[in-house]
Formats: C-alpha cells, structure tokens, sequence
C-alpha cells in the first residue's frame, strides 16, 4: 500500500481579509465545481493537458496561465463558485479515480457536499487564524500562490506533512476531531468507507514576507515548527494537529499568515461492492497523479 500525497495548490486573490487580524474566528465555506481539468497555472502555467487532472474551485477567470500580479483574479473574475462573492480565489487538488483492477478502466470519484453545506462537487475551504486568540496573521497578498503536497512523492510517511484521508462512516461521521488525528491515514484508507473519503490539506502558515511564488512553489512558505513553543500568552491545551498548532515560523520566515485548510469529500460510495475492490481486496482509488 502507498502512501499518499496528493497536489493541492491554491491561487489566493486579495479580497479576503484585513491587513492584520487578530484573534477572529474561522471562516469555514463551500466551494462548487468551477471545472475539472488538465491545467495548472502555477506547476505547467500556459500548458492546455498539464500533467495530470485536477478539480478546481472559486473565481470563473481560472485558466491555463495566471501570471502573478499581472493576471489580477478580481478584476478579471466576474463570479466565483465559492460561497463568499468576494472571494475570487482559485483552489484545487488532484482528481480521484477509481480503476477497475479486472480491465485498468478509469472512472472518475465524485465529490460530495461536507456536513452542514450546500455544494455541487468542490470542497470546503477553510482560513483559520492562530487559536491563541493573540498572535496577528498577515492577510495574502495579491498574485499570492503556493502548494502543498509533492506529486512525485509516493510513499512518503512524514513527508506528505498536512495531507491525510478519513474514512467516514455513515452520517459523516466522525465529523469533529483534528485533521490527520485519529484514524486518519496518510495513504487512502484500506476499507471500505460507508460514508466515503474525506481528503483533508493543511497548508504552511509561516510565510517569507516577500516572495508571492517561488521555483516549487513551496519554499517561500514553511509550516511552523514542532513541537509548539510557546512564546505567545499559552495556548488550550485541545489537540491540535501539528499543522494547525501556531508553533514558532522557522528562521527565515517571519510572516504568519491565516491557515488554508481544504476537506475534499470523495463519494466513494459507488464502487463499496467486493466485486469492484478486485481479487485481493485492495483499494481501488488513484490520484490523478497516480498515488494511492
Ligand atoms: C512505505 O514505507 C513504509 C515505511 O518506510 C514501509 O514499511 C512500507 O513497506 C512502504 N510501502 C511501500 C508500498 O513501499
Ligand atoms: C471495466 O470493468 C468495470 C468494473 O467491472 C466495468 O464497470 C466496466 O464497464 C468495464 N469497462 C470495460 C470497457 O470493459
Ligand atoms: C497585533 O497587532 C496589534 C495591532 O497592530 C498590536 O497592537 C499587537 O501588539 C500585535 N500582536 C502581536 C502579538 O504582535
């Protein structure tokens, strides 16, 4: 079995939040299908069949290429699929697929509306701020974009930092509890699910304060450093993930910016039939860029 690193990526426009704020609550929304394709502004910018497949969410301006700054997502967009009108952001991840292990057929997984919200297909995004209810976050700046996840990975333990899977069981649940805690699993779960898959991304929350991209994509942001360190009032002591913990930025990266969090929920529910799962009765899903 593999473990599972899926690429998520996210191209954040500047109409979401103040400059600083302080303490606020989360902002947890629905995000429909806006389109699901082979493009990737920010790995294969200009490139129509970019490598792999993937859904993406939000402002309707998304296209093959998106020159930071200069491709101004709220000027260009005129609406988003995301709740907020505001919010001309685009998001996406991989797309999964179930594979039929008697004839290698492909049958893309549908997504599904997350508890409580009213979507069609996409995911839930998440902006959480620092749960110390005192440090302050950086709102993103415009042409902002990064990644999480490494597409080439494949089995990666510790690596796939702020990706993992939940299997669900009837009537969502468990809905509650940190993501990656618990069951959760950094590979597909290898039963089946009732309730189907969650796929749940944390993205990095230390930012270098300069830099809207970099070459990976990756390495202008970091995730705050394990174990926490207290240098803010002390935090409740509620089991935050690592990832969601407002540790200490690492040197270098002196920014805190609001966490982007995605639950994707994958309705696997169709293919929950022995016969489907093949002989070996090993899970039949694949990302889009063939991790399982
Ligand atoms: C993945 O890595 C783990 C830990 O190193 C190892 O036990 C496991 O056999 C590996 N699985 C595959 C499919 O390579
Ligand atoms: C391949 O197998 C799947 C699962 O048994 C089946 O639903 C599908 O129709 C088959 N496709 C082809 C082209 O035979
Ligand atoms: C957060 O910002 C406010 C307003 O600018 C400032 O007074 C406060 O000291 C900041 N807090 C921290 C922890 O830096």
């Amino acid at each position: 079995m593999k473990n599972s690193i899926l690429v998520a990526a996210t191209l954040i426009s500047a109409a979401l939040g103040q400059n600083v704020s302080r303490g606020a609550a989360m902002m947890r929304f629905a995000c429909s299908q806006l389109t699901v394709e082979r493009l990737d502004p920010l790995v294969n910018p200009g490139v129509v069949g970019s490598p792999h497949t993937h859904q993406i969410v939000g402002g309707n301006s998304f296209q093959a290429e998106m020159k930071p700054v200069e491709y101004d997502l709220v000027e260009k967009s005129t609406c988003t699929t995301c709740t907020f009108s505001e919010d001309f952001s685009n998001y996406w991840t991989a797309a999964l697929y179930y594979r039929a292990s008697q004839n290698g057929t492909y049958k893309r997984v549908q997504q599904f509306p997350n508890l409580g919200l009213n979507q069609r297909g996409g995911m839930t995004v998440y902006y959480i701020p620092p749960y110390d209810g005192f440090s302050n976050v950086t709102a993103f700046r415009p042409g902002f974009r990064m990644l999480a996840g490494n597409p080439i990975l494949r089995n990666t333990t510790g690596e796939s930092r702020g990706i993992c899977h939940r299997c669900i069981y009837k009537d969502s649940q468990p809905f509650g509890g940190a993501p990656c805690t618990g069951e959760d699993t950094t590979f597909l779960p290898n039963r089946m699910c009732e309730g189907g898959i969650r796929t749940q991304v944390t993205f990095p929350t230390c930012w270098d304060g300069v830099n809207l991209d970099s070459p990976d994509h990756q390495s202008h942001v970091a995730y705050a450093e394990i174990p926490y360190e207290p240098y803010f009032p002390p935090m409740a002591t509620f089991p935050y993930t690592p990832e969601q913990q407002r540790g200490k930025c690492p040197e270098g990266y002196p920014v805190q910016l609001p966490q982007i969090m995605y639950e994707v929920m994958f309705d696997t529910t169709p293919f929950n039939t022995p016969e489907l799962w093949g002989e070996e009765g090993t899970q039949p899903f694949v990302f889009s860029m063939g991790d399982a």
